[in-house]
């Protein structure tokens, strides 16, 4: 995988939360590693609100997207990142866009002809809509075509409340999870034990609750209860964790949001590169 290896980490614990500070992710093109700027991330439910972030600051970024979706007309430039271009159609050089189904193989293999370098799924969508195991199977369907091409890292949107996250998600939220939202989350619950079992490089990212609005900056990794996050904070989360070697939540299950206190913080200076 080619992946930004240099990067050194710094933490410190000072409460219930950590924090990036997704202003110092950011990274200028002329001051990326050769291997930041040529990675292709493959993106699952490409045209999503939070996925049309991962596409939209992969590209910005320099890297490669190849997508996957049901409707790839939905892709559009997202509010939260897209400032004065929002809400016009997505379309770059570097990225291929794939209209097809996760949950069929065939679909998924298509994405696979490319050869990538890190996997996002941000797959959702009401169970009349996507099924009742769509997100199960096709997690499990990208998974596998993973391993067939010998891909490592994956990152897998599912949410506060899931798995053993239950008591993190805020009470109104806990009743909507028991009642409206059960299949949803039997379907969460299934994903995240299939990709916990998989042997691959994961991170299930658990987010409270999602808006479009512009990042904020600061990703806060949560213990407690979560709040609310930028779909765009999101993204980028998820895009450390597909190219950063040394991610420190690989193997984990971070519920991440916006709102909480500040304890960890990625250096990205030259002397955190073991640059002059
Ligand atoms: N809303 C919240 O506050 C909240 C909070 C925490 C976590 N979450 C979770 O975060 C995730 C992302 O949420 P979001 O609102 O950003 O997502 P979203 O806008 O609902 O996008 C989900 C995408 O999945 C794609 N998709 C669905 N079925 C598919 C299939 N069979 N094959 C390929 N693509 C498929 C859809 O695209 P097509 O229709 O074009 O296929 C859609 O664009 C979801 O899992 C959601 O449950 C949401």
């Amino acid at each position: 995988m080619k992946i930004l290896a240099a990067l050194i980490i710094t933490s410190a614990f000072l409460g219930t939360a950590t924090a990036f500070v997704a202003s110092q992710i950011r990274r200028p093109i002329a001051s990326a590693t050769a291997t930041a700027l040529d990675a292709t991330i493959a993106v699952f439910g490409a045209s999503g609100l939070t996925a049309q972030e991962c596409v939209y600051q992969a590209l910005r970024d320099g890297d490669k997207v190849v997508g996957l979706t049901r409707n790839p007309s939905k892709l559009v430039v997202p509010k939260g990142s897209g400032g004065k271009d929002a809400d016009k159609p997505l379309v770059d050089s570097n990225l291929i866009l794939i209209g097809g189904d996760v949950t069929n193989p065939a679909d998924v293999a298509k994405v696979f002809e490319n050869d990538i370098d890190g996997v996002i799924v941000a797959l959702g969508g009401k169970t009349s809509d996507v099924g009742d195991t769509m997100l199960t199977v096709g997690t499990k369907n990208v998974m596998s075509a993973m391993k067939a091409r010998g891909v490592k890292r994956i990152a897998v949107v599912t949410s506060i409340g899931a798995g053993d996250s239950k008591d993190q998600a805020p009470f109104a939220f806990k009743l909507l999870m028991m009642t409206v939202m059960k299949k949803i989350f039997t379907d969460k619950n299934n994903q995240e034990k299939a990709v916990q079992e998989s042997g691959l490089e994961y991170c299930i990212v658990r987010p409270g609750g999602l808006t479009v609005d512009p990042p904020t900056g600061v990703i806060n990794v949560i213990d407690g209860e979560a709040g609310s996050i930028p779909r765009a904070d999101v993204a980028q989360f998820c895009l450390e964790a597909v190219k950063d070697a040394n991610f420190p939540y690989v193997g984990m299950t971070p519920c991440i949001s916006s709102v909480g206190g500040t304890s960890w913080v990625k250096d990205r200076s030259k002397a955190a590169r073991g640059q002059a």
